[in-house]
């Protein structure tokens, strides 16, 4: 059975690749490279052994993604995770977000549209809950104004999904939010690749360890939290691939209870950046140089997520816990080099 992987050279698209060649699937992998390279193919080969179908192609191109279908009419799925997704750049250019991530969702809907069976398995993101009222967050808490233009993107597309859905009942799809994915896999052969100045916490964390970064600055200590900084819901990167296999097989085997489902992924357990830090300390035996700075503007103070839709429908549960997902992504950073 062949699956559409769109972005599949991403970070959570390349783990969840291994894990849909792992479930037995044939995989097509499309990706511009715009956020991720060829290594990374290598990557997922050396783990599985099998060479997924790969096509270079950039999905904001109307034309090419109808010639893409035209030529792989015996898709089964698709799991789109193409979209840029740094919340900081979107702020200050939000009209790319908007084509990367809006354009390119509406074109691959189209064309799927048109097949007579269409299962839909789409990136979304806990940005769409905003700061919620309530800890841990449910799939019922309110969609509150996005924070970002990146957030904004993720809120429109599982709009543009549900209303397509309501019209093509053909397509079925299922959203995945993710909490915040982190850690590689556990050969370290494929892992978190930030270019440039990584924005995320885990990789800052790796690089400053490892001596390509100078100090990692924490954003801000004066949060109403346990210890002042921000809790976040931090996954392991493989427990967030294999919950698309799930959801996918849930689609393929008609067991959804409507065409549009959403559903938590995360852990379950929120940690706040100290505990991050003083894990990462634990794990690497190493003293980890930072400090405290402002706040970062668009951080909400918590978020972690009520698992329990994901774990009784689903029948998937996180199986990693923190110390596993960042020992996995340091034994990731000792295998980059360090320039
Ligand atoms: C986590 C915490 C920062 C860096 C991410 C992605 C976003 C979305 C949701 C997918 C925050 C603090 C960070 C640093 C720090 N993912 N931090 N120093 O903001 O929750 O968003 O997950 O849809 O695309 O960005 O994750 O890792 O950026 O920040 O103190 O150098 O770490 O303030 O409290 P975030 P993050």
């Amino acid at each position: 059975m062949k699956i559409l992987v769109t972005g599949g050279l991403g970070f959570i698209g390349s783990h969840t690749v291994v894990q849909l060649q792992n479930s037995g699937y044939q995989v097509v992998i499309i990706d511009n490279l715009s956020n991720a390279s060829l290594e990374v193919l290598e990557g997922i080969v050396s783990i599985t052994g099998q060479p997924p179908i790969f096509e270079k192609l950039d999905l904001k191109s109307k034309v090419a993604v109808q010639t893409f279908f035209k030529t792989h009419q015996d898709i089964q799925g698709v799991i789109h995770f193409a979209a840029s997704k740094a919340v900081g750049e979107s702020v200050v250019n939000p009209l790319m977000y908007y084509e990367n991530n809006v354009n390119t969702l509406v074109y691959v809907l189209q064309e799927l549209t048109k097949l007579k069976v269409s299962n839909f398995i789409f990136s979304s993101s806990c940005t769409v809950y905003g700061q919620a009222d309530s800890m841990p967050i449910s799939e019922t808490a309110p969609i509150k104004e996005a924070q970002s233009p990146y957030g904004n993107t993720k809120q429109i597309g599982e709009e543009i999904i549900k209303d397509t859905c309501q019209v093509y009942p053909n397509l079925q799809s299922i959203a995945l939010r993710y909490f915040n994915p982190i850690g590689a896999h556990k050969s370290a052969k494929i892992g978190e690749l930030p270019i440039g100045v990584p924005q995320n916490l885990i990789p800052y964390i790796t690089q400053t360890a490892i001596g390509k970064r100078d100090q990692l600055s924490v954003f801000g200590n004066d949060y109403p939290t346990k210890d002042g900084t921000c809790v976040r819901d931090y996954i392991h990167v493989v427990d967030t691939a294999k919950a698309h296999v799930v959801a996918l097989q849930r689609l393929l085997n008609n067991e959804n209870q409507s065409n549009f489902e959403v559903f938590n992924i995360g852990t379950g357990q929120g940690s706040t950046v100290l505990e991050v830090i003083k894990t990462f300390e634990k794990v690497s035996n190493i003293k980890l140089n930072y400090n405290i700075v402002d706040r970062r503007p668009g951080d909400v103070v918590t978020a972690y997520a009520d698992t329990s839709k994901a774990n009784k429908i689903l029948g998937w549960q996180a199986e990693y816990d923190l110390e596993d997902a960042i020992l996995s992504a340091w034994n990731w950073q000792k295998t980059l080099k360090k320039d």
